[in-house]
């Protein structure tokens, strides 16, 4: 699809960057793939990871083919459970059982969301903590809580390193993050204000008063809204870095959170939707699975 604002137009409407996701994250599965390659030349097992896809949502099983379609070039040995969409939970929380005592699975991704009768939060807890490549299992929120090493979500840790990679100071900025999912902005508040990236966080969500004074007030504004271009050019300050989050199926295809039009007027650097956020949150996924498969390694020798 045609991005609606290249860097070339953007550089013209006043854009400086634009934070390419999809170039960093095709830079850093090939930094991925060398070590995957290097190692298994050297007689290592490939990393493993098993993914679980229950029903037939259609938004999830593309997602499902492009996490594949990564692990494959990374050298990741996805492991696919295509269940139908009358599993029981009886039978899901068997197969994640088996899989947490697997030695040659590294990571356990359960694609959200679940049909409903299914208890995703019963499932999620079932995945043991040192195979939760998502991050969503609350031994590893409470270690993201506490500064202690684990495994944090993929789209937030895609966020940062897009930040980082591109040379955008976070230490003493004002970040202003709108949404609170468990997913995105809960996490995302707790990197950003970590002593790590050092950033100084507002989240707002649908209980802020007044939101458009909030995002006026950032430096880098993070949007997970869930609606499209709930984010107008008047609530983006002058030279703030806009950080899009949101992915919105729309019939003439994906769309943000942010009126990109209107930011691109506004914003030093912005993130397409697509090729922003999204494909550093799969990159993530891969980095998440080879730092598993590293501590097993060491496990496995030692
Ligand atoms: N559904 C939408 N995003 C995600 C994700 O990051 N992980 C999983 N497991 N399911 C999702």
């Amino acid at each position: 699809m045609a991005r609606p604002c290249s860097i070339t137009t953007g550089a013209v409407m006043g854009i400086n960057k634009l934070l390419d996701g999809k170039a960093l994250a095709s830079e850093l599965r090939a930094e991925m793939a060398t070590e995957v390659r290097n190692a298994v030349a050297a007689g290592a097992r490939p990393p493993g990871l098993a993914v679980i896809l229950v029903g037939d949502d259609a938004a999830s099983q593309v997602y499902v083919r492009n996490k594949q379609r990564a692990c494959a070039e990374v050298g990741i040995v996805s492991v696919p459970f295509l269940l139908p969409v009358d599993t029981s939970e009886a039978k899901l929380q068997a197969l994640i059982a088996d899989l947490n005592g697997r030695p040659d699975i590294d990571g356990i991704l359960l694609q959200l969301p679940l049909p409903e009768g299914l208890d995703s939060r019963a499932c999620l807890d079932a995945i043991a903590a040192d195979k939760d490549v998502d991050g969503f299992h609350p031994a590893n929120m409470g270690k993201l809580a506490l500064g202690l090493p684990g495994f944090a979500p993929c789209t937030p840790l895609g966020v940062l390193e897009l930040l980082k990679r591109n040379n955008i100071e976070l230490d003493g900025k004002k970040a202003v993050i709108v949404g609170r999912s468990n997913i995105v902005g809960k996490p995302l508040a707790m990197l950003l204000g970590g002593k790590d990236a050092n950033a100084t966080v507002t989240l707002c969500h649908s209980g802020t008063r007044n939101l458009k004074e909030e995002c006026l007030k950032a430096d880098i504004l993070l949007l997970a809204v869930g609606r499209p271009k709930a984010i107008t050019a008047d609530m983006i300050p002058d030279g703030c870095v806009v950080v899009d989050i949101g992915v919105n199926r729309l019939p003439d295809g994906l769309c943000g959170d942010v009126d990109f039009e209107g930011a691109c007027a506004k914003a030093s650097a912005i993130t397409p939707v697509p090729g922003g956020v999204g494909p550093m949150t799969i990159a993530m996924l891969l980095a998440n699975t080879l730092k598993s498969w590293r501590e097993r390694l060491a496990q496995e020798k030692g």
